[in-house]
């Protein structure tokens, strides 16, 4: 079976539409057909400030999260970043091969540094796409879930995993990104050109997974929308609008066509009313089994454990290979 590798950073305490859409739904789709390693990379998560008793509690709401999103740890490998050393080792070879000119060009980095003011922001800022490639290299991952924004990190990742190759010699896979076009970026409510974000959006533009649904029936009714009143697709035109279809469409499973036939003649109050409801029906279940799994922490721990057991199974000898074809000496 091929494999799939991707990760999602324990930054906030709910995943949200965004992350779902964009790319966790896909995780749990893919690993009916693939060999699956998702990760909870909490070393990500300190690259802008955070504190600790918060992080390693997010941490567990984002893996409760995962398994309450359809993630099987039969079939399935998920793991806390931080239980698996080979991530940040492998992360000091590559960035040794990273330019330094190659790393300064990714726009994520640039947008962020830029809020934070380049003084204060870290080195870490700076090398995370580097830590991403070597997530996604020790796994020789064929193919990686992600949304429209992580296009250049995967692109960079393919860049040292080919460069790595013909320095070395054959010993990483190159990864393809496995980005889903109509869903690959889910819209910011309250500014719907920008996409939805923990970082930058507003707490009224972003849907959490485990909000109230009350709260989240407000947030869609204050939804900016387009001037008009006409229900249609025009993604360029009507970006409020078609950011709301997209949401729809993707949690009831009707076409768009059919969402703006049966929407004809209707408001887009009636609209908004109708996806709060698909919304709250969405998150309903996913809220009560993400309290079950926190309901037990010792057992979520565990889980947790073993799943980096099986990562290390797997990230272990690749390291070892890439220490072997560098010329460091072999682990006693
Ligand atoms: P993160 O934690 O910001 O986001 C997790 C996933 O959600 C996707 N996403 C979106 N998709 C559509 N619309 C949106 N508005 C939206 N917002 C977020 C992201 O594209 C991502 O797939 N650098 C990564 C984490 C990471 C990683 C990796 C990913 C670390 N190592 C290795 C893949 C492979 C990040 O910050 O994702």
């Amino acid at each position: 079976r091929p494999r799939v590798f991707s990760g999602i950073q324990p930054t906030a305490d709910s995943f949200h539409l965004g992350n779902y859409l964009g790319a966790l739904r896909h995780w749990v789709a893919l690993q009916e057909t693939h060999e699956a390693f998702y990760c909870v990379v909490d070393l990500h998560a300190i690259t802008a400030g955070h504190d600790p008793k918060v992080l390693r509690q997010r941490s567990r709401v984002a893996a409760a999260q995962l398994f309450a999103l359809g993630l099987d740890p039969e079939r399935s490998t998920l793991f806390v970043q931080s239980q698996v050393p080979e991530h940040p080792q492998l992360a000091w070879v590559l960035g040794c091969i990273t330019g330094f000119g190659e790393a300064s060009r990714m726009t994520q980095f640039k947008d962020k540094s830029q809020k934070q003011g380049s003084d204060r922001s870290s080195v870490g800022l700076f090398t995370y796409p580097i830590l991403q490639a070597a997530d996604i290299l020790l796994y020789q991952a064929d193919a990686v879930p992600v949304g429209e924004d992580q296009r250049q990190h995967l692109e960079l990742s393919r860049d040292l995993a080919q460069r790595f190759n013909s320095l070395f010699g054959k010993t990483f896979t190159v990864p393809a990104p496995h980005i889903v076009k109509d869903t690959a970026k889910i819209t910011d409510l309250q500014e719907p050109t920008a996409k939805m974000s923990k970082s930058s959006s507003s707490p009224a533009g972003i849907i959490d997974l485990l909000e109230e649904p009350a709260r989240t029936a407000k947030k869609i009714r204050s939804a900016v929308t387009d001037t008009g009143r006409e229900i249609v697709f025009d993604a360029e035109g009507k970006p409020g609008i078609a950011n709301l279809l997209t949401i729809y469409s993707a949690l009831s499973g009707r076409d768009i066509d059919d969402l703006v036939a049966a929407y004809a003649g209707k408001g887009y109050g009636d609209l908004k009313k109708d996806l709060a409801e698909v919304v709250a029906e969405f998150v309903r279940p996913i809220q009560e089994r993400t309290r079950g799994y926190l309901d037990d922490p010792a057992q979520l721990d565990k889980l947790l454990a073993t799943g980096a057991e099986k990562a290390r199974a797997v990230a272990g000898p690749t390291l070892r290979l890439a220490y072997e074809r560098i010329g460091f000496f072999p682990p006693v």
